[in-house]
């Protein structure tokens, strides 16, 4: 499908089914935040999950942090962000809009209204929203919502190294909110001015960083191909030396194959030492590690695999829509829509449907969901025919339908209905439970 045609698609489907819906829409809306509905807040949070356990739960090297939004303001002085944390911004003097320098066109041209000539010099605008802490509104009561959750990571580093008692390398890995004041918010949910990111410090011996710089490319775009995104649609792409932030080494996107063509789902940098170094001489503590099996003393080194989870989950879906032809009950071919997830994505791991609304088997449907909520997450419906009830579960990426029918209330058995293939199986009640669990799997 088009580029343009399958994101206006997705977008039309995260609206429609409860995914994703423009923040204060009864407002107007709010461009440049959007608000997860019930089917899309599942979704995000599995992508959380899956980073969650791949980053710290399956390793014995990573552990998990949950640092304030709001820090102390000296941390965005030492970090570099107070002083380098800008866009370059463009005004047009025709029609009043900015844009970011970075992405005008070759033209010169205002890309909203045309006119040449009326824009003028790029200067720096600075992306940290500013707010007051406490009831007196000046000058020191000045805090920063924070454009990166790796700030609270440094500033622990020291806590949690000491109370862990951990030796690099190791990591510590952070979920949380950032926020940026984005010039040119856009392209649905990849750039916001609130979004969440999966971040994770990792501490390595100076002399190892570009070993495991390295393997942090490798592990993330796995990640990224073992939930299910083609090879075609993934890429590792190297900064140039004119693209490296402040305090990287040496940086390399995870890219991804939007419709608009590729952009950044992911961003793996070798710090340096930049960030403790910094804090150390702000702070006045000793953010070196002693190493007693060496005998020397060194400031470690830090790769930092960055996520967005916003992007990551837009990904998922734009790699999963598909639209396809179906065959119906009557032998009829009919367009589905169906978002081919990886189970571990879906919102909904199995949804509970009776043949149909007839009175003796909704409350066996009924006990039967009941029966698997705590194992699953489970969704019923009712309502309509079972055909479109499927298809209603395709749209959301439903891996698996159990449908209750007459022979049910005989044989106590079901049909499981798969997804992507459509097959259908017959197995017994008293084995389901565990059958679903081994065709979910993860
Ligand atoms: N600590 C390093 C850092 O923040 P970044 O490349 O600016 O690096 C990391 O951000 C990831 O966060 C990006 O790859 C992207 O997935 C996500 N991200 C950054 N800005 C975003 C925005 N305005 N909206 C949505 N996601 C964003």
């Amino acid at each position: 499908m088009a580029g343009a045609d399958l994101m206006e698609r997705v977008v039309n489907l995260c609206k429609r089914r409860g995914l994703i819906f423009p923040s204060s829409e009864i407002y107007g809306g709010f461009r440049s935040t959007w608000d997860y509905g019930p089917i899309g807040v599942l979704l995000k949070r599995n992508v959380k999950d899956q980073w969650w356990r791949s980053m710290v739960h399956l390793r014995p090297d990573v552990v998990g942090l949950d640092a304030a939004i709001l820090m102390a303001p000296r941390v965005w002085e030492a970090s570099g962000h107070l002083a380098t944390f800008t866009d370059p911004l463009v005004d047009c003097r025709a029609c009043k809009l900015r844009f970011r320098a970075d992405d005008l066109p070759a033209s010169g041209a205002c890309p909203n209204c045309g006119a040449t000539g009326s824009l003028t010099e790029a200067r720096p605008f600075h992306l940290m929203f500013k707010t007051f802490v406490g009831p007196v509104e000046d000058e020191a009561s000045v805090a920063y919502l924070r454009p990166e959750t790796a700030q609270g990571i440094f500033v622990n580093y020291l806590n949690v190294q000491t109370t862990m008692r951990l030796r690099p390398p190791f990591g510590i890995a952070q979920i949380g909110k950032s926020f940026r004041n984005e010039i040119t918010p856009g392209n649905f949910v990849f750039r916001t001015r609130e979004f969440e990111q999966m971040e994770m410090e990792y501490f390595v011996p100076p002399e190892d960083a570009p070993r495991w710089f390295e393997y942090w490319c490798q592990e993330r775009y796995r990640w990224y191909r073992d939930l299910g995104i083609p090879e075609e649609m993934l890429r590792i792409r190297a900064h140039g030396p004119d693209e490296l932030s402040h305090y990287s080494a040496a940086t390399a996107d995870v890219e991804f194959a939007y419709p608009w063509g590729w952009g950044e789902l992911e961003g793996i940098a070798n710090r340096t030492d930049f960030d403790l170094r910094r804090h150390a001489e702000y702070s006045g503590q000793d953010l070196s590690y002693y190493d007693q099996e060496h005998d020397r003393r060194y400031v470690p080194y830090v790769i930092e695999p960055a996520a967005g989870a916003d992007r990551a989950m837009l990904a998922f879906l734009l790699a999963a829509y598909r639209e396809e032809e179906a065959p119906t009950a009557d032998g009829r071919m009919e367009k589905r829509t169906v978002l081919r997830l990886d189970p571990r994505l879906a919102p909904i791991k199995v949804a509970v449907l009776p043949l149909s609304r007839n009175e003796r088997l909704v409350p066996v449907a009924e006990d039967l969901a009941a029966s698997l909520r705590p194992h699953f997450m489970i969704d019923t419906d009712s309502a309509g025919s079972i055909g479109r009830r499927y298809r209603r579960q395709d749209e959301i990426g439903t891996p698996l339908c159990v449908t209750v029918d007459f022979e049910t209330l005989d044989d106590k058995a079901v049909t499981i209905r798969d997804r992507d293939t459509m097959t259908q199986e017959r197995v017994p009640v008293a084995e389901l439970t565990e059958h679903l669990r081994a065709r979910l799997g993860g």
